[in-house]
């Protein structure tokens, strides 16, 4: 089974080719920004028109990558939400046609699904595992009973923590998006340098919140004079919101042992779980429960095609296909 997944929810305009035997034939990736950057930010009318620009020619590299033509594609998976409208009308509008052109079945993906289950792709994970998903855009823990079986456990009260990471790389002159900038400058730090606080760490929900910390990283800014201090401040927040991510995951295993949901594994997932500071905590908790930790490599963390593929399989694999009048959702949450 040949599965071509096409991306356009965000930034990104992605295609990947993919098959039931996990094999990843091709994983093509356009990032727009470059075309964002100067605005500090996603402006969404820039990247609905970079997509249209682009994905044409996305997909067709995600072809010839993997040396197969368009007809011998089995299915066409595209991601319907949850993202920017004119990103997500212009991605599975592309992937509707191709799948109407070729009589081929359309599977409507979840971004955050696909997120969610793209682990299966590069590991053998069973069902249910623990799963914290860190992007820019959603932060939560939940169990994945299975596929479109979610259990939240927590979620952000406010921002996401990549949106925390990205909002302190810019105040810190690193630029958008600015996570793995900061990540780089937090090793040359002393992450005890600045003391920041944890907010709702000591409640008892799985919840987050992280607007109280950028804003303490904000008021901390101030007393930076020199690039050492900026360093510093950048390690010390990483310290920061790794520790809140580590202690709400630890909750959330204990929450699981309360109600006897016998977890297989500890997976992350998301952007921000590409950064080693949080996968080296989370290896160290789920160890702490004598559980394995995993999480796709850093490069399928971002957002990509193969893991709206791999969902394509999955759902595939479960006879699940969409008509193709199903409409794109900018809001859709895990499991609706
Ligand atoms: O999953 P993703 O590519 O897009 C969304 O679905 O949101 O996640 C992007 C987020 C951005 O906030 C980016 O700064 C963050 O992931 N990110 C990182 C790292 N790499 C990407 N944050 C911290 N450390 C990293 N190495
Ligand atoms: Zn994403």
């Amino acid at each position: 089974m040949y599965v071509l997944g096409i991306e356009s929810s965000c930034d990104e305009t992605a295609a990947a080719i993919v098959t039931e035997r996990k094999e990843i034939l091709s994983n093509v990736i356009y990032s727009q920004i470059d075309e964002h950057k100067i605005f500090g930010g996603i402006v969404p009318e820039i990247a609905a028109r970079a997509h249209l620009e682009k994905i044409d020619l996305v997909v067709a590299k995600a072809l010839a990558d993997a040396h197969l033509d368009i007809s011998e594609i089995t299915a066409v998976a595209g991601a319907c939400g949850p993202g920017l409208i004119g990103g997500l009308i212009v991605g599975s509008t592309f992937a509707k046609t191709i799948a109407m052109a070729m009589g081929i079945p359309f599977v409507a993906t979840n971004h955050i699904e696909a997120h969610a289950l793209s682990v299966r792709l590069t590991e053998n994970v069973s069902f249910p595992y623990l799963l914290l998903l860190v992007s820019g855009g959603h932060c939560q823990l939940c169990v994945v009973h299975g596929i479109d079986l979610f259990e939240v456990l927590g979620k952000t009260i406010d921002d996401s923590v990549g949106e925390a990471f990205d909002k302190v790389a810019k105040l810190l002159g690193f630029g958008y998006p600015g996570g793995a900038a900061l990540e780089k400058e937090a090793v040359h730090g002393n992450d005890g340098a600045f003391f920041l606080p944890s907010p709702l760490c000591r409640e008892k929900s799985c919840d987050f919140s992280f607007s109280g910390l950028k804003t303490a990283v904000l008021i901390a800014s101030q007393r930076c004079n020199s690039p050492q201090d900026k360093a510093n401040l950048c390690a010390s927040f990483q310290k920061t919101a790794v520790n809140i991510l580590g202690r709400k995951t630890k909750r959330a295993l204990n929450i699981c042992r309360a109600k006897n949901i016998k977890i297989t594994a500890v997976i992350a997932a998301g952007g921000v779980a590409a950064n080693g500071a949080v996968r080296k905590e989370l290896h160290s908790v789920s160890a702490s429960d004598g559980l394995s930790f995993l999480a796709p490599p850093p490069q399928l963390c971002t957002d990509n095609g193969a893991m709206i593929a791999w969902l394509g399989v999955e759902k595939l694999l479960l006879n699940q296909t969409h008509d193709l009048n199903f409409a794109p959702r900018p809001r859709w949450p895990l499991g609706e």
